[in-house]
């Protein structure tokens, strides 16, 4: 229960992240603000002082982070973690900002559960750079997804995506700024709609109430999703 007596809602979220944690912190304030039916059962990372972690401990929630360096080899630092996380049976796993590899055998294990926001509108730009990989194209727009995690990097079914006009004299920075509060509503957004069950990964296709999911969901300016 929460301390104000209301029940404590079932879905359960994990959330993998490296760095400062700014999605991770929007995962909280969406179900702080009653918006976001759901609660964090943990978070997990590579890089025991990133912000990520210290949000976490500071707000209470469960956490272990675990230095790839202390392990043998990619395959047992994944074990290793990602038994962490199967121990808090995770209804949805966030990547937001988990910046490493993820072994196809640790994909495999939440197949259908892992979801993972993504700094560029793919298919355009897997991997890392993206905002300055937007820019060298020349690209009029930019923006976020958020996918299904499989086992090829940045190339799961396409869930949602943000996007925002590229202006002149945008650096990488500039860019990277003016999205990030866009990925924040995104990904509350797309995981609200996990959580209500009316969005389904846990086969393909992607299902969006029942039906097909045709095409990636756009996030609008008053931060609802079209078509949702
Ligand atoms: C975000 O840009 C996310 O899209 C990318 O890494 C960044 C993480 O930021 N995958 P934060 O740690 O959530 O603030």
């Amino acid at each position: 229960m929460h301390p104000d007596g209301k029940p404590t809602p079932g879905y359960s979220i994990a959330v993998l992240a490296s760095g400062r944690g700014s999605n991770l912190q929007a995962l909280m304030d969406a179900i702080a603000a009653g918006s976001l039916p759901a609660r964090i059962a943990g978070v997990f990372s590579d890089k025991p002082r990133c912000g990520a972690i210290a949000i976490a401990r500071a707000a209470g929630l469960p956490t272990v982070a675990l230095r790839p360096r202390d392990f043998a080899d990619r395959d047992a630092h994944d074990e290793a973690l990602f038994s962490a996380v199967a121990a808090v049976q995770p209804d949805l796993i966030v990547c937001a900002g988990y910046l490493r590899i993820i072994s196809a055998a640790s994909v495999r294990r939440f197949e259908g559960r892992m979801i993972n926001i993504h700094p560029s509108l793919l298919p355009k730009y897997p991997g890392l750079d993206t905002h300055a990989r937007a820019l060298a194209a020349g690209d009029a727009a930019h923006g976020a997804s958020v996918h299904v995690v499989v086992p090829e990097l940045d190339a799961g079914p396409l869930l949602a995506q943000a996007r925002i006009p590229v202006q002149a004299g945008d650096d990488p920075a500039a860019l990277a700024a003016r999205l990030l509060p866009r990925e924040h509503a995104l990904l509350q957004a797309t995981v609200t709609l996990l959580a209500l069950g009316r969005l389904r990964i846990d086969r393909a296709p992607v299902t969006l109430d029942g039906r097909a999911l045709p095409a990636p969901l756009q996030l609008a300016a008053n931060h609802t999703l079209e078509g949702a």
